[in-house]
């Protein structure tokens, strides 16, 4: 049984006005326990909108989304809900107004109830899953941090809550290479506990290598879904959503135009090099 279900969900800004943007247009989905998903799409297609969804930031005005089985627009459910489902939004270095790291990231067990005792125990345990050193989190205002460290100390403001499914929005986006494997070190940690997953990405590197299933969204409706292979041996389709291939994929794609003889698409660099290996010797042997 899916842990999170959204059935043919419908979603306009500012409806019945002159400006109404349409967002989401019967878009569906199901996401599996434990599971990693990637949402995938160009700017505009609705990936931030999915995410606000899951919870209960935006509520669908057509459709529904269940967390494990709860409508999102029941109320008695909100406040597990937000224990429930952690979301980083896509510029979560806006939304710091504590003056140390150590108490922004306490805000959300703070706001739980929790004793100061459990606080500090989550803060620490968050800003260690996250690698921010916990003598620097007392010390240092969270502006005064790298843009790959505050998303880190986002993910750890979130992390502090213990949800059970993690929203993440473009995670990685202008975060250089140190800070992406950062990242996604603790979200492979973090899956390894059992943790839900679902991100959403431009960088289809990041999707190839991080996500067990791909959703690609297109102007607000889920156009293609299975595994990153089956995804991205998909090329018109994934082309047709304004997306690129993660670069092994586009390497061999390339030379598939140019008459090498190549079989499925290569997600990782190994790959592509075992395969370009395979048909430069194919070609030695029969000239
Ligand atoms: N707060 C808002 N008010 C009005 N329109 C909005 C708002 N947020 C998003 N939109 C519009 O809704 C559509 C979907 O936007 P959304 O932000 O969900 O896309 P996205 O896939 O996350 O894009 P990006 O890759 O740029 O983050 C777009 O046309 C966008 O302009
Ligand atoms: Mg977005």
């Amino acid at each position: 049984m899916p842990i999170i279900r959204m059935d043919n969900i419908w979603y306009a800004y500012n409806r019945g006005t002159p400006i109404q943007t349409n967002a989401l247009s019967g878009l569906s989905l199901a996401v599996s326990r434990g599971s990693f998903v990637a949402l995938a799409g160009h700017t505009g297609s609705g990936k931030s909108t999915v995410l606000q969804h899951l919870n209960g930031l935006l509520l669908p005005q057509k459709g529904r989304v269940l967390v494990e089985e709860a409508d999102t627009r029941d109320k008695s459910f909100r406040r597990s809900l937000w224990a429930k489902v952690g979301l980083v939004q896509q510029y979560p270095e806006r939304q710091f107004f504590e003056e140390t790291v150590f108490s922004e990231v306490a805000v959300g067990p703070n706001n739980l109830g929790l004793s100061p005792a459990e606080v500090e125990d989550r803060v620490l345990e968050a800003l260690a899953v996250v690698g921010i050193d916990r003598k620097r989190a007392r010390e240092t205002s969270p502006y005064a941090l790298s843009g790959g460290e505050q998303r880190r100390v986002a993910l750890a403001s979130v992390l502090a809550l213990r949800p059970g499914v993690l929203a993440l929005d473009e995670p990685t986006a202008g975060i250089d290479f140190m800070g992406r494997q950062r990242i996604f070190k603790a979200l492979a940690d973090l899956k390894s506990q059992g943790v839900t997953i679902i991100m959403a990405s431009h960088n289809m590197d990041d999707v190839a290598r991080m996500a067990d299933r791909v959703v690609v969204i297109k102007e607000g409706r889920a156009l293609l879904e299975g595994s990153p292979r089956q995804v991205f041996a998909s090329q018109g389709c994934v082309r047709e959503a304004g997306l690129n291939l993660p670069f092994p994929s586009e390497v061999m794609a390339r030379l598939r135009e140019k008459g090498f003889n190549t079989e499925a698409p290569a997600l990782t660099v190994d790959e592509a090099a075992e395969e370009i290996i395979k048909c430069v010797g194919a070609r030695k042997t029969a000239q």
